[in-house]
């Protein structure tokens, strides 16, 4: 069976990985090596976002978990024989294996949510891991009425193991390429974050932020006549598609042994809205009526249409950076605002910007421009590769300047260490802009939850992300950034979960944006 090959046979063979020259003794540390050492802080933090231990790749799915096998049970209510707003709501999940045998150990990869679909109320659920097989998903209980469990399997703790196996062991499933041109003679060389150095590299780290970056040298060119940046390909890797099977074990639902639903009575006298949970961390937010309420941040408003969203724009300078996923808050304000006329700065269907949106009578300029590589959906000339830290010193800031970030989804590929040193950066220079204007509003856009596609969850699955999510939450924490918390939003919603969230969260998250923007008074 192809399974028992999989610990012997090579995964795949190019590009190599940087640390290939190196020992395979040390693996979990070839990269941080090959790479650049991390400073304790950032050791620390990596150690305060760890993942518990997960198996060893076992040579059949027997004894892996299966969602079809486990249950989840709805916990009795504690006092009082009935459930009130305000109120939580405890899920024991039983993870088994294909044979029917509970787990003895965690770390699987379990999301849960608890929605209505006639209330278009949804929250995401806390999962605690037991490390023993079982968990606990918690809900507080926010609104009246109907209120149903959905708890996901998203991967097992088996399939985690070879997504770690994967980033230690090929830390580059991904490669890039560059054309260097002069006059008549041209050249296509093999880029990337590092590079095994068989033959000469051209340097491109970046003297500020320390961004590392290499091609290999053209031969008949020099380094500066590099004029492109793009996708090379990806490795896909099939050995280990058994763990990734979208019909058996990939974000497959669990069900419920019993009821997965309660009936929600009001809020009971004196208590409040929202007790405070013993499960940290409290949930930013869940929807109701179909919008977005923030729990503990900022009141959310409703940004319904182009006078509103105008109104609130009016003076602003606002600066996106990021994937794709923040073009589409820069595509959503252009598709909703009439008055809001874009300019591409190249004459071609660009999708990577940059872009500039003026609307010139309320003088309202919004930005948007991608983050710099590894990116690697379109071919970027050279001149446009900028990193975020960057952009941000170039900023002078204050209280008619916004800020909005998203860098997520080109890093997930890629060891931890990379998206933690470039989030790192640009934290520093998000407390040099707040140092010099601190009216200046920052907001950072999180990760969110994607389809997962058995090919494409080795090159991004969404537990990448969420480690990188995790990541985040930890550096910001304390500065004055306000987070859109996009991984809160596509879990509790009722849309399918994609890469690019669909418009009604698109609206929702600009609502976020808007909101802090332009506070309202309570009515
Ligand atoms: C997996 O379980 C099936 C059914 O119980 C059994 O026939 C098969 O031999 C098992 N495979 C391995 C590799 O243990
Ligand atoms: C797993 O651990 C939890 C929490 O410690 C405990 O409540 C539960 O009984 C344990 N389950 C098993 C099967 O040991
Ligand atoms: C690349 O350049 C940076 C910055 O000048 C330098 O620190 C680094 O050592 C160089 N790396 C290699 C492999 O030459
Ligand atoms: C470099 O130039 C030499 C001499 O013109 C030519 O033979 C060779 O093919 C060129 N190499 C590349 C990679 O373009
Ligand atoms: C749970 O859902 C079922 C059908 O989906 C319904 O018949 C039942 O009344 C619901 N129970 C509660 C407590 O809402
Ligand atoms: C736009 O929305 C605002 C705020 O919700 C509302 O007060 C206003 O009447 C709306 N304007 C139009 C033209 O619909």
């Amino acid at each position: 069976r192809q399974l028992s090959r999989l610990k012997t046979q090579p995964l795949h063979t190019r590009p190599q990985s940087c640390n290939q020259a190196h020992t395979n003794t040390q693996k979990d540390k070839l990269w941080g090596r090959g790479y650049q050492q991390l400073s304790p802080e950032e050791r620390r933090l990596l150690d305060s976002i760890a993942w518990p231990e997960t198996p060893h790749v076992p040579v059949s799915l027997n004894t892996t978990s299966d969602p079809a096998h486990s249950t989840f049970t709805i916990l009795p209510v504690r006092a009082g024989g009935q459930w009130h707003v305000g109120d939580e709501l405890e899920a024991l999940i039983q993870i088994r294996d294909f044979q029917g045998r509970p787990k003895q150990f965690g770390g699987d990869l379990v999301i849960a949510r608890l929605y209505d679909p006639e209330l278009l109320a949804g929250v995401a659920g806390r999962v605690v891991d037991h490390l023993n097989g079982s968990y606990t998903a918690v809900f507080p209980l926010l609104w009246e009425g109907r209120a149903q469990v959905e708890v996901t399997l998203v991967h097992s703790s088996e399939a985690i193991t070879v997504l770690r196996r994967l980033t230690m062991e090929h830390p580059i499933r991904i490669y890039f390429k560059s054309l260097f041109q002069s006059g008549s003679v041209s050249e296509t060389m093999v880029c990337n974050i590092c590079l095994p150095p068989t033959q000469p590299l051209c340097n491109y780290t970046d003297l500020h932020t320390g961004e590392p970056w290499f091609c290999y040298k053209p031969k008949n060119l020099s380094c500066d006549t590099r004029i492109n940046h793009y996708k090379g390909g990806f490795n896909i890797l099939n050995s280990f598609c058994a763990f990734f099977h979208s019909e058996v074990n990939l974000k497959i639902p669990i069900q419920a042994s019993g009821p997965h639903n309660i009936t929600v009575l009001p809020k009971e006298k004196g208590q409040p809205e929202v007790k405070s949970s013993t499960v940290k961390p409290e949930p930013a937010g869940y929807y109701y009526q179909g919008a977005w309420r923030a729990l503990g941040g900022a009141t959310v408003h409703q940004f319904n249409n182009a006078s509103a969203i105008s109104q609130c724009l009016t003076g602003k300078l606002v600066h996106m950076y990021g994937d794709s996923t923040m073009r589409q808050w820069f595509d959503y304000l252009n598709r909703v605002l009439p008055d809001l006329k874009k300019f591409k700065l190249y004459n071609r269907k660009s999708i990577s910007g940059p872009y500039m949106a003026v609307d010139v009578a309320r003088n309202i300029l919004v930005k948007y421009r991608c983050h710099g590589p590894p990116i690697f959906w379109t071919t970027i000339p050279t001149s446009e590769l900028h990193y975020i830290a960057n952009e941000l010193d170039s900023i002078a800031g204050g209280s008619n300047t916004v800020v909005v970030v998203s860098v997520w989804a080109h890093l997930s590929t890629f060891p931890v260490e990379v998206y933690l040193r470039r989030m790192y950066s640009i934290r520093k220079a998000v407390l040099r802009l707040l140092d010099r204007a601190p009216d200046t509003l920052v907001v950072i856009r999180t990760a969110n939850l994607k389809a997962m596609m058995p090919g494409a969850v080795l090159i991004n699955s969404d537990w990448y992300s969420l480690q990188r999510d995790r990541a985040l939450r930890a550096l910001f924490k304390g500065l004055n950034v306000h987070l859109v918390d996009a991984w809160e939003m596509s879990l509790s919603h009722h849309l399918p979960h994609s890469l690019h969230p669909q418009t009604p969260l698109i609206k929702d998250m600009i609502d976020i944006l808007l909101s802090h923007m332009c506070p309202q008074e309570k009515a």
